[in-house]
């Protein structure tokens, strides 16, 4: 780690209090003395917690927690050495002679740079050692004082009392300031997790839970047990244990529980103590006499001696050797040797008077003196009521045999489902999206921890998302620590997490050109600290993360600078040496060029991964790259060749806006209007014709008839100076779409006819939808216009264009047809009804909301056609939701004129009545189907009784319709008219009407519309 890094850094500051004063009335000699003795005490307290010193400052010490090797539990190291020191000084000023000295102590926790250097001298960068130095002047003499950054980091493990928000020298914010007291003694992470927020609802684990029940059915049969409990930090071995014990509450049992401390290891029979104490049942406030006497009568109870008990046990519990009790006159060691056999023979003596359970945990942490009792006890308690529950982290190796009566339970990472439980049990009341789940479960790969700790920080950030890589401070430390153990791997991890979520040996290698076999045990031991998983052997082999968190993790301790320089170097090396990967992936290319800073190649891979992307249909992700390319491509300087780049990205987001949020969604509009200026700007007809017709397809959409109509006739004046296939399709869609929509049905065919040469150009199918909705609205036209054969031939032709395997062009394409099919046309509800559950489905599938609302409309006119009307209101009114959602106000009109009928047949007459007049205001200038929107009202009207008015909105729609030679509408129209004339004796009229209108058609005879005519007219006949 030649330049630096960047750490979480916890940092100690102590110093004495009027040392000036003091030393002024000693002398020097004895003064440096004094220092050196309070130097000396201050180290060894700080050496015990893992604190490294980093200077001392005349009689000031400055410490480091988490660096030079970060530990899971810095920031209370840190506190506890504090406290440390303050004792240690305490016991100085015992000494008689000693000056009394005080010390304060501040402490505090951020992020910082460590640069240059090595080991001890390395220099700090950042806020923290300031602050610490701070906060050190502002506490009380004989005090520590930590700020709120420490105090999230050690909450529930110390009484603190609260001193309240403080303005220190030099810095800018008040900061709240904590007194350390004492420890609170609540054992470990869970227990204080437990006791200051409550626990996270238990989930999963039923067989590990299955096991320890079964293992201790067969201890209460007097079988012992021992069961060992494995599995990484925060993967929930004391949650597992905690459970168990809550579980057989029920059976009486005696429970005793300690855990071996990182800050004991050293410590002869520490968990033992404890064991001890629990197993006494001491509560802490009893004298040193109730406390021997309960240590009597418990011996005899299990069975042994307290003569030859007492005194071996009574040092190990503090407790002071009464007189009856002669002194042992045995060697230390023959004492040790003596105590461990009253320690084991103990254990199954109290299991004789109740069942009992001992959990001791975190051995890999055990001091050896205790290993070698637990490995007594697992040799021996095989015979007694006794259940031996012991956890450790993965990296301990049990020193006894396997046996019989043995167990290991290695925890796995949670599923994703139980996952997705915790973080919804986590975030309680605030629901978070399905992304922020989502991301959670990917980001902490299933350790419980990670998953509570990251869900909590994503609340606090009150943002309820997961933004970039941002580590949760509260996990920074276990993480850093996971990195830190690794040694020469932790250097090769960090290439790994700069290449990305996964990478191929071969990818690193060539990034990190190390001796094969130093890479490949590197990565082995990556893999046996359950960091990353293998696929494959290497060379061939490829690596993943577990957890994305341990990636970032890796990929934030590297210096900017240094993380820059690599993703160059992987850019390069993909460039220059994988052309496959290269081939098929310019967005992994595009992100490390990014990274580097490298704007040019990265806006080149952008635009070609968007490219890619498209052709492989993944429009979201080629809309992404396309975006990326030209957010980059704004940070180049002015020129037109820039311009021009700009120019041609903004067409194909445009068209990937269409795709992914609809032609009328407002994105599209500002990135179609930047795109005219910049053609504008360059005078480029092609372009400018282009884009006039974009934005006239964006104004259509959105329902500004007026405006795209004369979009569509400004593209029609300047098609034959551009001259291009493509532009003259455009141009001849774009007359379709807004001459049909004014009523002008007519022109839209001679338009269509006129772009029929046009549309196999291949340019113009490109552009998404373009080809399918002009032989749509062709369809419909025709239909209208009384062809129901030509629309028919015309809907093959948009079954033949959607035969590739563009989802979009599939969905658009089974959307028109359903519409065409729909009620509102051809009548022919099989087919609607199933093409439009189809749209739906694929649209919703692939996200493209523009359809699926069109969809669901028409399947919701279907629905209500076939008496399901509350389900058809149902859909059409979540459709006409959602197209106002994305702009799409042009069938707005329409699917509420629908929705009135649909309301109708639901029996909700008023209501329908309602509907259809705000229906007839909503799309006036669309006048293609207001013939039909009449007859729906006329329809309305007579089943309110208002027999006059109905006919009249039928006489209005029959003329409307003449004036477009909308020959279908005239016929349905006529037949409503016709069944209000029979009722009111007009039956000559009526037949006259109707057979004039039906003579007129040739073709269609089979269409349900025309058969209803034919029965009508016959029974009109007769
Ligand atoms: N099955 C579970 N259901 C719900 N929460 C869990 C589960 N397992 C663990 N947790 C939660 O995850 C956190 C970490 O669990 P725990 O403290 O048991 O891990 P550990 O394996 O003992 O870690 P360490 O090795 O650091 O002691 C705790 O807050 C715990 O409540
Ligand atoms: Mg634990």
């Amino acid at each position: 780690m030649p330049e630096g890094e960047r750490r979480h850094l916890t940092v100690l500051f102590c110093d004495l209090v009027g040392s000036t004063e003091i030393a002024s009335h000693l002398d020097p000699e004895d003064w440096r003395e004094i220092v050196a003795g309070y130097h000396h005490a201050a180290a060894e307290a700080i050496e015990r917690f893992g604190g490294s010193v980093a200077q001392y400052l005349g009689d000031g010490v400055m410490v480091y927690f988490g660096y030079p090797e970060a530990h899971d539990n810095d920031a209370e190291r840190a506190a506890r050495a504090g406290l440390a020191i303050l004792d240690a000084i305490t016991k100085l000023n015992e000494t008689r002679e000693h000056p009394k000295l005080a010390a304060r102590v501040g402490i505090d926790s951020g992020p910082v740079v460590v640069g240059g250097g090595s080991g001890k001298e390395a220099d700090v960068f950042g806020d923290t050692p300031n602050i610490a130095a701070r906060v050190q002047a502002a506490a009380e003499p004989g005090t520590v004082v930590i700020t709120d950054a420490v105090h999230r980091l050690v909450s529930g493990l110390f009484v603190v009392e609260d001193r309240g928000a403080q303005a220190l020298k030099g810095i800018e914010q008040p900061i709240q300031l904590y007194r350390v007291v004492q420890p609170s003694g609540v054992r470990g992470r869970l227990q204080a997790v437990a006791a200051v927020r409550g626990l996270t609802p238990f989930v999963a684990r039923e067989d590990e839970l299955r096991s320890l029940m079964n293992r201790w059915e067969r201890a209460l049969d007097g079988e012992g047990q021992v069961v060992l409990i494995i599995g990484e930090a925060g993967i929930g071995k004391s949650r597992l244990i905690q459970r168990f014990h809550e579980q057989i509450a029920g059976t009486p049992h005696t429970w005793v529980e300690a855990a071996a401390g990182a800050f004991h290891q050293n410590t002869p029979f520490y968990p033992v103590t404890e064991l001890l104490g629990e197993l006494l049942a001491w509560r802490g406030n009893e004298s040193t006499e109730e406390q021997l006497a309960q240590l009597e009568s418990a011996l005899e109870l299990a069975g042994l001696k307290s003569a030859e008990a007492v005194p071996l046990l009574a040092p190990l519990l503090n407790l002071p050797l009464p007189a009856k009790y002669p002194p042992l006159a045995l060697s230390a060691d023959q004492q040790r040797r003596r105590l461990l056999a009253t320690l084991v023979e103990w254990a199954p003596g109290a299991a004789r008077v109740q069942p009992i359970i001992i959990a001791t945990e975190d051995l890999h942490w055990a001091d050896p003196s205790t290993l070698e009792l637990l490995q007594l006890l697992v040799e021996q308690g095989a015979t007694a009521r006794l259940l031996l529950l012991y956890t450790a982290r993965p990296e301990f190796r049990a020193p006894w045999p396997p046996r019989a009566h043995h167990t290991q339970i290695t925890l796995n990472r949670l599923s994703a489902r139980n996952v997705r439980t915790m973080v919804e049990e986590v975030a309680a009341r605030v629901a978070l999206s399905a992304a922020t789940v989502a991301a959670v479960v990917e980001r902490t790969g299933g350790v419980p921890l990670f998953v509570e700790e990251l869900t909590r920080a994503v609340l606090e950030s009150g943002e309820a998302k997961i933004i970039g890589r941002k580590i949760p401070v509260t996990l920074h430390d276990s993480l850093m620590a996971r990195l830190d153990k690794l040694g020469p791997a932790k250097e090769v991890i960090q290439v790994g997490a700069v290449i990305g979520g996964e990478f191929s040996y071969e990818l690193l290698h060539a990034v990190h050109p190390i001796p094969e076999e130093d890479l490949q045990g590197a990565l082995r031991s990556l893999a046996d600290a359950e960091l990353l998983y293998v696929r494959g052997l290497a060379p061939e082999a490829t690596y993943q993360f577990k957890h994305a968190l341990i990636q970032d993790a890796a990929y934030e301790a590297l210096l900017k600078s240094r993380r820059r320089d690599l993703h160059r170097l992987v850019a390069s090396t993909i460039n220059d040496q994988f052309p496959a990967l290269n081939e098929a992936h310019p967005e992994v290319l595009a992100r490390h060029w990014t990274e580097a800073g490298e704007i040019e190649p990265a806006i080149a891979e952008w635009s070609r991964a968007g490219e890619v992307a498209r052709a492989h249909h993944a429009f979201t992700e080629a809309l992404e790259s396309y975006q990326r390319a030209l957010a980059l491509l704004n940070l180049l300087p002015e020129s037109a060749e820039r311009d021009l780049r700009e120019l041609e990205l903004r067409q194909s987001e445009v068209q990937m806006l269409w795709v992914t949020r609809g032609y009328a969604a407002p994105e599209n509009r500002a990135a179609t209007e930047r795109a005219v200026v910049l053609a504008e700007k360059s005078g480029n007809l092609t372009q400018l014709v282009n884009l006039m017709i974009s934005r006239g397809v964006n104004a259509f959409s959105s329902s500004d008839l007026l405006f795209a109509s004369a979009l569509a006739d400004q593209a029609l004046e300047l098609a034959p100076r551009e001259g291009s296939s493509n532009v003259f399709a455009r141009t001849h869609m774009l007359q379709i779409l807004t001459r049909r929509f004014r009523g002008d049905l007519s022109g839209a065919e001679e338009h269509f006819i006129a772009g029929l040469k046009f549309f196999d150009d291949p340019e113009f199918k490109h552009f998404p939808g373009a080809a399918v909705v002009s032989f749509a609205h062709a369809s419909l036209n025709a239909w209208t216009l009384g062809r129901a054969d030509v629309a028919r031939e015309r809907e093959n032709r948009i079954v033949e264009i959607a035969e590739g395997n563009n989802p979009f062009e599939i969905a658009w394409s089974t959307y028109n047809r359903a519409l065409l099919r729909s009620s509102a046309y051809m009548r022919d509800h099989q087919q609607a009804e199933a093409l439009a559950e189809r749209a739906l489905e694929l649209s919703e599938k692939n996200q493209f909301p523009n359809v699926a609302a069109y969809s669901r409309c028409v399947l919701g006119i279907e629905r209500a056609g076939i008496g399901r009307a509350s389900e058809g209101i149902a859909l059409i009114r979540q459709g006409l939701t959602d197209l106002l959602a994305v702009e799409a106000r042009l069938g707005i009109g329409t699917f509420t004129a629908y929705l009135a009928a649909a309301k109708a047949q639901a029996g909700a007459i008023i209501d329908a009545l309602a509907t259809i007049e705000e229906a007839l205001r909503t799309n006036p200038d669309q006048l293609f189907n207001r013939p039909e929107m009449l007859r729906i009202r006329g329809e309305l009207r007579l089943k309110h009784e208002e027999t006059e008015v109905a006919e009249a909105d039928f006489r209005e729609a029959i003329a409307l319709a003449r004036t477009m030679s909308a020959k279908a509408w005239e016929l349905r129209t006529t037949m409503s008219l016709a069944r209000l004339l029979v009722k009111h004796c007009r039956r000559d009229e009526a037949s006259a009407m109707l057979a004039e209108i039906y003579n007129w058609f040739t073709e269609g005879f089979d269409t349900a519309d025309l058969k209803d005519a034919k029965a009508l007219l016959d029974e009109l006949v007769n």
